[in-house]
Formats: C-alpha cells, structure tokens, sequence
C-alpha cells in the first residue's frame, strides 16, 4: 500500500523519507503513525545499525504538523494528535539506533520537533527552522516546549517559541539546533558519512551509550551517573567489549558481532 514514508537500506544504514512533497511532508496522523510504526520496526531489525531521517524535494524537510487536518480537531482530539506525536518522539528516544536528521529544508512546528527528537541534526544551508505555532493559535505539541530549550537553553526557545519567527541554518548552527551546516548537494552525502562512522563502532556500545544520553535529558545528574555506570557493567560483559580490547592489543580492526 502506497503510504505518505520510504524506507530504502543501504547495508546497515536505513533512510527514512518523508514523501508528502505536495504538502511541505507536514505531519497528518497517518504519517505520524508510518514514522512511528517504521523506527519501531527499524529499532528491533538486528540488521539495522544506524537511521537517517530526510523530507523529501528540496523545499522541507517538514513544514509542520498537518494544518488542514488540525483545522476540523477539538480540543480532545488535538490532545490524541498531541499524543501520538508523543508516542512518536518517544520510539525515537527508546530506539537502539542513533537517529540522524538531514534538514533539507524548511523545519517548522512539528518539523522541528521531529528533527529534536532526533539524536544528532545536520542542515542543508537552504534550510529554515522554526516553532511558528503562535502565528496558528496553537503551541507546540510534539515536544518542542521541553525538548528546544534543553539543546538551546531557555532564551532561545523563549524567543523561537513567542516569536513564532524562523531561523536560518547558520543560526541554528550557531545556537546548537544543529551539528553542522553542509552545501545542499552535501547533505545527504554528509549523514550518510557520519552514520557510516558509527556504523563501524560497536552496535552494543552504541545502543548503550545512547541510553546513557537519553538518560542524560530526563534524569538528575546523580541518577544519571548511575545510570552510567550500570551501563558500563552491561557494556564489560559484552562480546563486543572483549573482542575491542583484543583488537586492540592484537593492532588489528575488531570484527563486532553486537553481542
Ligand atoms: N500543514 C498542511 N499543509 C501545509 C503545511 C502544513 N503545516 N505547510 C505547507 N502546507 C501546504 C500548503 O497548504 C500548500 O498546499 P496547497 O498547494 O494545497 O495550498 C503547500 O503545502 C505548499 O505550501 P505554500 O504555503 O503554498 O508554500 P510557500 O512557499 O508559500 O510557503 C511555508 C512555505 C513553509 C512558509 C508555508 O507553507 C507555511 O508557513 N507552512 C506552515 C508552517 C507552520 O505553521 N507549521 C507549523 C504548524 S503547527
């Protein structure tokens, strides 16, 4: 059945599409419960190493939450809308894989919240993000009120959040909204290059270290550390763990086999 995502794979590397170009990919309920079912089923898929996340054409990466479908919701049924963004950030979080998106363009209201829920973000240079819901009448709703000011700090989510204003690519670099800023042509290029970095690192110690980072947004600092460190005692019992110091010692590449 023709749905609104494309998932092609590339050995471990796994590209997701949004492909709603007519509509700027915004989210409606039905791409919301694609992506959610897609990482989902990404996350237990032992084949799996890493996640690209992209929109596609070359205007948006997601121009927001579907306002044509929000128009006609009541309040109860923006709360549900609400709530399966939240199931869909949250098998973003929960994901074993590192999550990567390539903004290639416009990254507006739930655009943005997608790209936030995302574990590292790299943008194109024609791309513009934002957290426009005020100009709507609406505020954000997939995460974007906890998860903007936690990569930017509280000033700068104030200001994208009450302004409703977009921000420029060079400017998102420079606040942390994104890693790195790349030519359009280099984007998927560039995401394709790091994911294939950590698609060379052990699978066990990435799935850990990304809990460990997850923990690192939701957890005080003593929690966290102790969160850490039981990780570092599961990550030691790890094939991966003995055959990466043997490599090591032996001055050779390890061979990982994620267990
Ligand atoms: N929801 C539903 N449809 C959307 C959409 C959204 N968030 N964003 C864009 N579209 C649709 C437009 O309605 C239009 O469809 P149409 O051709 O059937 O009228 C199509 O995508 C192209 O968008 P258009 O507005 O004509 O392009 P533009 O170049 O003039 O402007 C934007 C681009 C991104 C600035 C503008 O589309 C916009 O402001 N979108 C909404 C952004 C937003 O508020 N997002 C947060 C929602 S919570």
């Amino acid at each position: 059945m023709p749905g609104f995502i494309k998932t092609e794979m590339e050995d471990r590397l796994a590209i997701i599409t949004v492909n709603r170009p007519d509509a700027l990919n915004a989210l409606n309920s039905a791409v919301l419960r694609e992506l959610s079912m897609a990482i989902e089923h990404l996350s237990m898929a032992a084949d799996v190493g890493a996640i690209i996340l992209t929109g596609a054409g070359d205007r948006a990466f997601v121009a927001g939450a579907d306002i044509k479908e929000m128009a006609n919701l009541s309040g109860l049924e923006m709360q549900r809308f609400s709530e399966m963004g939240r199931r869909l950030g949250d098998a973003m979080a929960s994901c074993n894989k590192p999550i990567i998106a390539a903004i290639n363009g416009f990254a507006l209201g739930g655009g943005c919240e997608l790209a936030l829920a995302c574990d590292i973000r790299i943008a194109s240079n024609r791309a513009e993000l934002g957290q426009p819901e005020v100009n709507i009448g609406i505020i954000p709703g997939f995460g974007g009120s906890q998860r903007l000011p936690r990569l930017v700090g509280p000033g700068w989510a104030a200001e994208m959040i009450y302004t409703g204003d977009r921000i420029d690519a060079a400017t998102a670099e420079r606040i942390g909204l994104v890693n790195r800023v790349v030519a359009a042509d280099r984007l998927l290029p560039e995401a394709k290059a790091l994911a294939h970095k950590i698609l060379e690192k052990s699978p066990a110690a990435i799935a850990l270290a990304k809990a460990c980072l997850r923990a690192a947004w939701d957890m005080p600092l003593s929690a966290g550390l102790d969160f850490e460190t039981a990780a570092f005692g599961i990550v030691g019992s790890t094939d991966d763990k003995a055959e990466g110091m043997r490599a090591f010692i032996e001055k050779r590449k390890p061979a990982w086999t994620g267990a």
